[in-house]
């Protein structure tokens, strides 16, 4: 392999060169050819300027987060940047793609910044559990002010070219080829005999005062509730205003090694690779040819069906809406446009875009329009005789290597397929609600699906905006099926005596933007309540018993949409709470079923409602229902909120001890006898070789 820096030379400007692919990161080869390329420039006397570029697609992307947690190998970042800053010819760097992170870093211990149009800056190491530690806290502020420094930083979004121009971070924008840009940019710096800019040298511009961060902590406290980062970087930036730029940059070290060791780094950096590892099928071969999906087209336009449609018209994707009757289309196509009218109010679309996006967006009510159609996605009623009618017409109108999906959340998706005469061409994509909201999308492959549907389905997921996780069929799927678990055994820690509202703050501590009761409230207590009742006809013997939460259905308390649920709900406000109504229905079903209500702690509740759903997620393993502990991690946070600085439902367990949790799943076992608490295999094995689920 070649060097991962290189220099060459452009006449009196050296140009140092990064290649190493894909985004440049900067590990140990990197910094190493930094270095050495920066010392051969300033030892050759015919060089007065040397400019640093990025080969492929960007500058630096960041530091090579793979080498976090391994012992540092020289030269650290940080030294690289100062031996930059401190040189005493001009260095100018030169932007493309996403400097971020450390690359950034790099690029504000050069004089001066040239970013081509296209190019991304910004300092996103929060979102990794981290703060810059490589001079960013105390360089940025510097250069844009500590107001903007901490949006960038405590918000983690990068900037667009323009943006960073007007903020003072860059120099000059070109458009073009980006080296003549910066050459061009150079030789004009060096006619004008342009100052070396060093940005430690600079006073931070602007509002420094103490109340700006904590203004700034104050704003952040409830979105950022249970991250330690952002109010690390807040710190940190603090210091760039309060101390001695040597002293901030040691303060902002201390701060950064905290954050690097932190249990909530790690789980942040897990997502970071779990998110991109479950793109990668095992046993997919990566050249797995893809069906062209051109039009698409989406069956109901309800609930889903509508969340659905607009993902494909946001990513530009013609999309054919078909519904039974004119009056549920045209309800359909009235609340798309509503919401995309509410998301262009607060200025994220603009109205024409609205107008385009419903261009798309084509209402039909007939079948035979679907001929053309490259993927239909069925999101009817959740009934087994109606997606048969569905598939039927489906298999009669769409052309050859259509691919035909469902959306369902409980039915099996290879009974599906063999309604139609091309089980090779079905599978489920289960999208969650909001569906044009909700990240998560559950691609459910069923026993016939062809490799090709599956590359094809996995990889329009990510074209879409989604995160797409290979599922096997089985009820409830991966997501669904480990949260009623845990919906099950929040009923029953109630029954034994436990407040709902007690239940619900123990799962809000623990990072979850709400409890099982305030979500069961929010979906709609009646939808788990016809499940259950399906159940109870079709499978009397393996049917939940009855409870309280049934009588609290058929008293019409629905949920949030009845202003009532197993919470009270005031007009217009979200915020549970606790009902004496409710409180007495719960004490009804003691009484009639000689319960004794007891204490119970809140150690109680967190273990028998997380452990549960780690015993079912090892089983979802064991059955290859979920192909790596990482598919179920991903699956919790972008479906349901788990919390990132978690990592995922298994990547906690994992921090909590398997051998911890397996003990007290055997114990509750022992004691209740429950097929839902049997140890899962997985588990048991984990526990016995005292290891992890992700630990070799
Ligand atoms: N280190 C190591 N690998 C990285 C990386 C990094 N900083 N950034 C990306 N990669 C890897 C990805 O894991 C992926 O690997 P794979 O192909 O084996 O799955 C590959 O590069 C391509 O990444 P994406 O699939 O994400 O490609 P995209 O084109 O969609 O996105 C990107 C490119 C916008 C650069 C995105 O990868 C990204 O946001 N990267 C992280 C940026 C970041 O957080 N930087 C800060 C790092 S921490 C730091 O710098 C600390 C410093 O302050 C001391
Ligand atoms: P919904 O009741 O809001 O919408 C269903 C729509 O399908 C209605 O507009 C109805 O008119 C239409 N429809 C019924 N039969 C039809 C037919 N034969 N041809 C064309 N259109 C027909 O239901 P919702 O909530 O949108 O659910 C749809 C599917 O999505 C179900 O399978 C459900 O299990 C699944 N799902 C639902 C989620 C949710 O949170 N609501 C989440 C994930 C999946």
């Amino acid at each position: 392999m070649s060097d991962p820096v290189s220099l060459s030379r452009d006449g009196d400007i050296g140009i140092i060169r990064i290649d190493y692919p894909p985004v440049n990161a900067l590990g140990h080869g990197v910094r190493t050819g930094l270095q050495s390329c920066l010392r051969e420039a300033m030892a050759d006397d015919s060089l007065q300027a040397v400019i640093v570029i990025g080969e492929g697609k960007t500058f630096p992307a960041g530091a090579d987060i793979r080498e976090f947690g391994k012992p540092p190998q020289p030269p650290s970042l940080p030294e690289v940047i100062n031996e930059y800053e401190a040189s005493d010819k001009l260095v100018v760097a030169a932007i493309h793609g996403t400097a971020l992170g450390g690359g950034l870093e790099v690029a504000l211990g050069c004089d001066y910044r040239v970013a081509l149009d296209s190019a991304r800056l910004g300092l996103p190491e929060v979102n990794l559990g981290l703060l810059p530690g490589a001079g960013g806290t105390q360089r940025l502020p510097r250069l844009v002010g500590a107001r903007q420094a901490l949006d960038m930083i405590v918000g983690g979004k990068p900037v667009k070219a323009a943006q960073a121009r007007e903020l003072g971070l860059v120099d000059d924008v070109v458009s073009g080829d980006l080296l003549d840009g910066a050459l061009a940019f150079t030789r004009r710096l060096l006619a004008d005999r342009a100052p070396r800019r060093r940005i430690r040298e600079m006073d931070v511009p602007g509002d420094t005062g103490a109340e700006l961060f904590s203004e700034f902590e104050q704003s952040i406290a409830r979105k950022q509730r249970g991250f330690k980062a952002p109010f690390s970087c807040i710190k940190a930036v603090q210091a760039a205003v309060e101390l001695p730029f040597d002293q901030g940059i040691e303060r902002e070290r201390e701060l950064f090694f905290k954050l690097l060791i932190s249990p909530e780094s790690a789980a942040q950096r897990h997502v970071f690779f779990a998110e991109r590892e479950v793109a990668k099928v095992p046993g997919l071969d990566k050249t797995t040819p893809k069906r062209d999906i051109q039009t698409v087209a989406v069956i109901g336009a309800g609930t889903m069906g509508g969340g659905i449609a607009m993902n494909f018209a946001n990513a530009g994707i013609p999309v054919k809406l078909l519904e039974v009757k004119q009056d549920a289309l045209d309800k359909g196509l009235a609340i798309i446009r509503r919401n995309y009218q509410n998301t262009a109010k607060k200025g994220r679309i603009s109205a024409e875009q609205v107008e385009q996006r419903m261009a798309l967006i084509q209402p039909t009510l007939s079948y035979d329009e679907l001929g053309d159609v490259d993927l239909v996605i069925e999101a009817v009623f959740e009934n087994m005789d109606v997606k048969k009618a569905v598939f039927t017409e489906l298999d009669r109108v769409c052309k050859p290597g259509a691919i035909l999906a469902t959306n369902t959340s409980t039915l099996d998706v290879n009974r599906i397929a063999a309604f139609t005469g091309r089980p090779q061409d079905v599978m489920g994509m289960h999208f969650f609600s909001p569906a044009n909201v909700m990240r998560l999308l559950e691609n459910v492959r069923g026993d016939k699906t062809a490799d090709d549907v599956i590359a094809t389905v996995m990889d329009l997921s990510r074209r879409i905006g989604k995160v797409g996780v290979l599922v096997g069929v089985c009820h409830g799927f991966v997501g669904n099926r480990m949260l009623h678990k845990r919906q099950a055994e929040a009923v029953q820690l109630v029954n034994e005596g436990a407040s709902p509202q007690q239940v619900d703050k123990v799962l809000f501590d623990l990072g979850f933007p709400m409890g099982p009761f305030a979500m069961s409230d929010l979906a709609g207590m009646d939808v788990g309540y016809r499940i259950r009742e399906e159940l109870r006809k079709d499978d009397p013997d393996n049917a939940p018993p009855r409870n309280w939460t049934d009588e609290l259905v058929e008293a019409g308390r629905l949920g949030q949409k009845t202003r009532a649920g197993v919470f009270d709900y005031q007009e217009g406000d979200r915020t549970p709470i606790p009902s004496p109504d409710v409180d007495a229905i719960i004490e009804k079903y003691r009484r009639d079923n000689g319960i004794t209500p007891r204490h119970i702690s809140d150690q109680e509740i967190l273990e028998r409602c997380m452990y549960v759903m780690v015993n079912e997620g090892a089983k979802i393993l064991e059955e290859g229902i979920a192909a790596r502990p990482l598919d179920v991690d991903v699956i919790w946070i972008y479906g349901y909120g788990f919390p990132v600085y978690r990592g995922g439902v298994l990547f906690w367990a994992d921090q909590v001890g398997v051998k911890t949790i397996f003990d007290k799943v055997n114990e509750i076992y022992q004691q209740t006898g429950s097929d839902v608490w049997k140890p899962a295999q997985l588990l048991t094995d984990l526990a016995e070789q005292n290891k992890g689920f992700y630990s070799k």
